[in-house]
């Protein structure tokens, strides 16, 4: 992204994009627009929030340019529609070099947005479309690279501070990796994103962005004696792995913040066994994982003042011999006995262990997990609005104003001490499951029931990680919710 002054825009750009405000329409003078430019909005009659083209054909080819109004009232969801189309069209055209001038500053206070949209633009998933397969020639079958990834200049107003504007850019671009981080790693299927291959992935971006990781295999994790998540991991023949990412980038305080996500590469229900229909996406289950590992990069980029540590304990829920079953009693870190009513409960079980290793082991002064923890968030919020349970005023605080920054909408569900009894288990100290009715609470209480007090937030993402049609915010399948919420919360949470 490079930035310019708005009369440094090219007459002869081939690709251009001009946004105005609802004010600046037809005012000729008050902005740089030329004339051409003018005749052209007006020829338009452009609506607020609209994409509208005009191609001219010149000496050097076709000529085109979008306008559009921006809404007086723009808010986030607007401006995600906006971009959205704006995308589409320009991947149409395959433009390879965007031009965009902003001929006012009506987007200053969603310029930031603005840029994480741009920085977005070309994430779909298309690593296992091969396109041109050719028997004889097995070098030209491969995978499409169709990754689109146009240069954009931008031109400013005089009335937008450019250095801000392009401090805000960078800003932008690395919270948007982040969330790309946690698209990949989630869109990958569960043959391929195995729990090692999780954890070298992790590795990998460790090096890459500079935080440290620690990997414990299946024996370690067994010593260590977390036989919550061990006895979930035992039914699969791919071994599990537990992580712990740190990065400590803030010597005027030794608090730390915990952030466990759930690591599930698959959920098959175990013999709870899910149905075909919702079994294809449960690779989706470590979105809590991704989210976190695009967070501590995406904060390692941003080299914030933070100390988080992320956790993950990384798995796949299957059926076998040595599976566990329903019915179950098993131990935990904490030392509590689990009754397993429920196979398919399977997430809390792996939190509660990675729960109790912030609180006792890392010593962590909050913890936050993220989970796709329960298809009742999905029935209470939909597909666009996240669960959140917390029992501290300030988590919840920092998860909501960072929530209104990201343009990811948040919902707060209650943890009234009634709903934890739900969870009492007549066989042995607390059962996986508590039920239908405000499932998504009692499941968050049961991760709260292994955080030894310590203050926590929790974050239901199971209607909110993937999608099965693209949308305004998200190409199809993983959104990479989460990353940029947890990023923006541990920031505040260390201000
Ligand atoms: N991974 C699922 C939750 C889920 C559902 C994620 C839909 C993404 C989309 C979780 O492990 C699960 O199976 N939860 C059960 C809990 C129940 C058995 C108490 C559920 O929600 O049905
Ligand atoms: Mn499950
Ligand atoms: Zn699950």
């Amino acid at each position: 992204m490079v930035f310019q002054t708005f009369d440094a825009l090219p007459q002869d750009a081939k690709t251009s994009l001009i946004l105005l405000g609802e004010d600046n329409y037809v005012a000729e003078g008050q902005s740089a627009l030329t004339g051409e430019q003018f005749a052209h909005i007006l020829a338009l009659k452009l609506k607020p929030g609209k994409l509208e083209a005009i191609q001219t054909l010149t000496k050097d080819g076709i000529k085109t340019g979008f306008y559009a109004l921006l809404p007086k009232e723009l808010n986030y969801d607007k401006l995600e529609e906006l971009t959205a189309e704006v995308a589409g069209r320009l991947r149409a055209l395959k433009a390879d070099a965007v031009h965009i001038a902003l001929a006012d500053d009506s987007i200053a206070a969603l310029s930031g947005a603005f840029y994480k949209q741009l920085a977005l633009m070309d994430d779909g998933f298309t690593h296992y479309k091969t396109t041109g397969i050719d028997p004889i020639d097995p070098e030209a079958d491969k995978p499409e690279d169709d990754a689109w990834t146009p240069e954009f200049t931008l031109y400013l107003p005089e009335t937008m501070d450019k250095k801000a504007e392009e401090k805000k850019a960078k800003q932008a671009q690395k919270l948007a990796e982040g969330i790309r981080i946690a698209r990949r790693l989630v869109n990958e299927p569960a043959n391929v994103m195995s729990p090692e291959r999780l954890a070298k992935e992790a590795s990998k971006l460790a090096k890459k962005h500079g935080f440290e990781i620690e990997v414990f295999d299946e024996k370690q994790i067994q010593d260590m004696g977390m036989e919550a998540f061990y006895s979930v991991a035992k039914g699969s023949d791919a071994p599990p792995r537990f992580m712990v990412m740190r990065y400590m980038n803030n010597k005027d305080t030794d608090e730390v913040l915990a952030l466990v996500g759930k690591g599930l590469t698959y959920d098959s229900g175990g013999y709870a066994l899910k149905p075909a229909a919702g079994m294809d996406t449960m690779f989706c289950d470590m979105g809590g994982a991704g989210a976190v590992i695009g967070a501590i990069s995406a904060l390692s980029m941003l080299k914030a003042k933070v100390n988080v540590v992320a956790i993950v304990a990384a798995c796949e829920n299957m059926i076998s011999g040595h599976a566990y079953r329903n019915g179950d009693i098993i131990g935990s870190l904490a030392g509590k006995f689990i009754e397993v009513v429920n196979t398919d409960a399977e997430g809390r079980l792996t939190l509660a262990d990675a729960i109790t290793y912030a609180a006792t082991v890392i010593k962590a002064d909050k913890i936050i997990d993220i989970a796709t923890l329960t298809g009742a968030v999905g029935v209470a919020l939909g597909n666009q609005i996240t669960g959140v349970v917390a029992d501290d005023e300030d988590i919840w605080a920092a998860i909501s104003a960072a929530s209104e920054q990201s343009g990811d909408k948040v919902w707060r569900l209650p943890h009234f001490d009634h709903l934890a009894k739900s969870n009492k288990s007549e066989r042995a100290d607390i059962k996986n499951s508590g039920g239908r009715m405000a499932g998504t609470a009692t499941a968050a209480l049961f991760c709260r029931a292994f955080a030894f007090g310590v203050p926590w937030g929790h974050l239901d993402i199971a209607g909110t990680a993937y999608q099965d049609k693209a949308s305004a915010k998200a190409p199809l399948g993983a959104t990479g919710i989460g990353a940029e919420i947890l990023t923006r919360a541990a920031m505040k949470l260390f201000d």
